[in-house]
């Protein structure tokens, strides 16, 4: 296992152990990072809480086998990208996959990618900026689609920090647990404050680091302990 520099290529998704997953997926958002203040500095504006990057293969299952998604679930993406997690949630027989996302550019991608992968019928894509939402629009989901029980984030850092009150009323109004990726909600930080680390938030949530060697953290329904969540079932996949 080698360290990653800005000079080697960045571990794939077949051969990454967890350790280069998380390097790889920590670089890929830096560089989008780069890329984006680059492009344009107001690009996004207020409403920046993540520049584009996919989360690896490897990672969006563990995320997935994390949040013991069923087929009863309704899997929600904040920032859904090109939609990979949710055609793999999709795929593993979730009922409704709903993607929210500011990019439209990226919202045409992943109904494109939904088709071809053969599990449009249970993915959709809206665009919206997620600064914008009220909680309970978030709890209750858009008008016609049914509410979260599982919201899926990876953002920055500082995009979770922005997002987490408003998550945690959501979280409070709503019946659905969250899985983020690479920081978890009682211990995200703003990278982005004056460039400096800002100190752990403490908004009191209970977050279960199921494999935490991925990054995964899940914070189970209001009203189930993290012991309590640790005895669910696992996902059994389909094969
Ligand atoms: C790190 S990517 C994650 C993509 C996808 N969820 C995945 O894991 O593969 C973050 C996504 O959040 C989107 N995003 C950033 N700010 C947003 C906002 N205010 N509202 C909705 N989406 C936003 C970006 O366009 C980008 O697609």
């Amino acid at each position: 296992m080698s360290s990653t520099t800005t000079n080697e290529p960045i571990a794939t998704d077949a051969d990454a152990t967890p350790e280069e997953t998380d390097i790889a997926q920590r670089a890929a958002l830096v560089q989008a990072l780069k890329r984006h203040t680059a492009a344009d500095t107001n690009t996004g504006g207020a409403s920046f809480l993540a520049p584009y990057a996919p989360t690896v293969r490897a990672r969006r299952l563990r995320a997935l086998d994390a949040a013991r998604v069923t087929p009863d679930d309704v899997v929600y993406d904040l920032g859904s990208g090109t939609g990979e997690v949710l055609i793999d949630a999709a795929k593993m027989g979730v009922k409704k996959c709903v993607g929210l996302e500011i990019d439209d550019s990226l919202i045409a991608r992943a109904r494109d990618n939904a088709l071809d992968a053969g599990v449009a019928e249970r993915c959709e894509f809206h665009s919206c900026d997620i600064t914008k939402m009220t909680p309970d629009a978030l709890a209750l989901g858009p008008p016609g689609v049914p509410a979260p029980t599982v919201v899926f984030c990876w953002l920055t850092s500082g995009g979770l920090t922005r997002v987490s009150s408003k998550l945690r009323r959501a979280w409070e109004m709503g019946t659905f647990r969250i899985v983020t990726c690479v920081d978890s909600l009682d211990a995200c930080v703003d990278y982005l404050a004056d460039g400096a680390f800002a100190e752990p938030r403490d908004d009191g949530w209970e977050v279960s680091r199921e494999h935490s060697d991925y990054g995964v953290f899940v914070v189970p329904e209001q009203g189930v302990s993290v012991s309590e969540w640790s005895h669910r079932p696992a996902t059994v996949r389909a094969s």
